[in-house]
């Protein structure tokens, strides 16, 4: 079967990819930023072909010969610009999912995130929880993912992946990395917990994620036509995130707690002082304290009965994982 993953030079592509070669699959990767096919190939891909979810015609080429597309290229920023989300995530999709279906594509596995729902009033949220994104991603992942299920009716047979926040070895520039390395750095504002550490964050090790996307490709009997959440089975309130993480650095846990509105004021001023520098810090944004200030909880229960999903990470264990890694790359002391 050749299977066609896009996206596949990034974070989590390079974990799919090794999946799925590893089960045999012939597997043709798309990356877009010159260098980064290196990688792609020493995995042991059929082929790393070039692809710009904004250029119709590389998205036309893709996706010729292929059995199985995995969908996992898109535009992931929580900071970035509201029309590139528009134009790579959704029309990128609408263009590529079209293609794959004129060209006689048998499946199409969409990589949504967890994002597209949102924050939770009543944790944990199911597959069946009207979705309220919070940010302009998560809308765009939504609508993305409505876009496939509207091609659904016309003979397309896809599933929808949502991810919790990924993290694992590999990963670099996203939040979960800035949250770590931070962290282990020990800089100013890791002595600051904003509220009481009380909010619920669930999150997925890169591997278990992979994982979930090869379950649905194999198992088109039941995921045809369906979405489903995919992460560790449990959430953790931020105050245990942060007890895990000082034991894995060996740092104090936040010793202040900021409450949520003063977090705000004072983001502020370093959103002010970072866009006179020219530069931004993707942590400390007062995005976030909205973020933080919200649960973020998902049942999987859905994968696991119908997948037979069992994601074998959990959080302290993936973290020192994790870890170990920035450290023999030097990221973190
Ligand atoms: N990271 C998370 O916490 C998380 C959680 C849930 C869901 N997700 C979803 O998981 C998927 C993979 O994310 P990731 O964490 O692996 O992010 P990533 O490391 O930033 O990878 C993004 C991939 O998309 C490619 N890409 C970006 N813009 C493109 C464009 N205009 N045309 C074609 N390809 C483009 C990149 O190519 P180059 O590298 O070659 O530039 C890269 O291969 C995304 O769909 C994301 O929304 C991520």
């Amino acid at each position: 079967m050749n299977i066609l993953v896009t996206g596949a030079s990034g974070f989590l592509g390079l974990y799919v990819v090794h999946a799925l070669l590893e089960r045999g699959y012939e597997v043709v990767g798309t990356y877009r930023t010159p260098g980064k096919d290196r990688a792609l190939l020493e995995l042991g891909v059929k082929a790393a072909v070039k692809m710009d979810l904004l250029d119709p015609s590389s998205i036309k080429q893709v996706v010729k010969g292929v059995d199985a597309v995995i969908h996992l290229a898109a535009y992931y920023t929580f900071t970035g610009k509201k029309e590139m989300y528009r134009k790579v995530n959704v029309e990128g999709t609408r263009l590529l999912a079209e293609a794959a279906l004129k060209s006689g594509v048998d499946r199409l596995i969409y990589c949504s995130s967890t994002e597209a729902i949102g924050p939770v009033d009543s944790p944990p949220a199911d597959e069946s929880t009207p979705p309220n994104p919070q940010f302009e991603y998560g809308r765009s992942k939504l609508e993305a993912e409505r876009v496939i299920a509207s091609l659904g009716g016309k003979g397309l047979k896809y599933t929808i992946i949502r991810p919790s926040g990924l993290y694992g070895p590999g990963n670099r520039d996203d939040v979960s990395y800035w949250f770590i390395t931070s962290f282990a750095r020990g800089g100013i504002y890791s002595k600051f917990l904003v509220g009481k550490g009380l909010t619920l964050v669930q999150f997925v090790h890169v591997r278990d994620a992979a994982q979930g996307f090869l379950l649905a490709l194999e198992k088109p009997d039941v995921s045809i036509g369906q979405t489903y959440i995919v992460s560790e089975d449990r959430a953790y309130t931020y105050s245990e995130v942060y007890r895990i993480l000082s034991e894995l650095v060996g740092r104090n846990p936040p010793k202040y707690s900021i409450p949520p509105r003063l977090a705000k004021t004072l983001l502020t001023f370093t959103e002010i002082y970072d866009r006179l520098r020219g530069g931004e810090n993707i942590l400390y944004r007062r995005a976030i304290v909205d973020a933080v200030t919200k649960h973020r909880a998902y049942s999987i229960r859905k994968a696991m009965r119908e997948l037979n999903y069992y994601p074998i990470h959990d959080l302290k264990s993936g973290l020192r994982e994790t870890i170990e890694w920035y450290r023999s790359t030097g990221e973190i002391p």
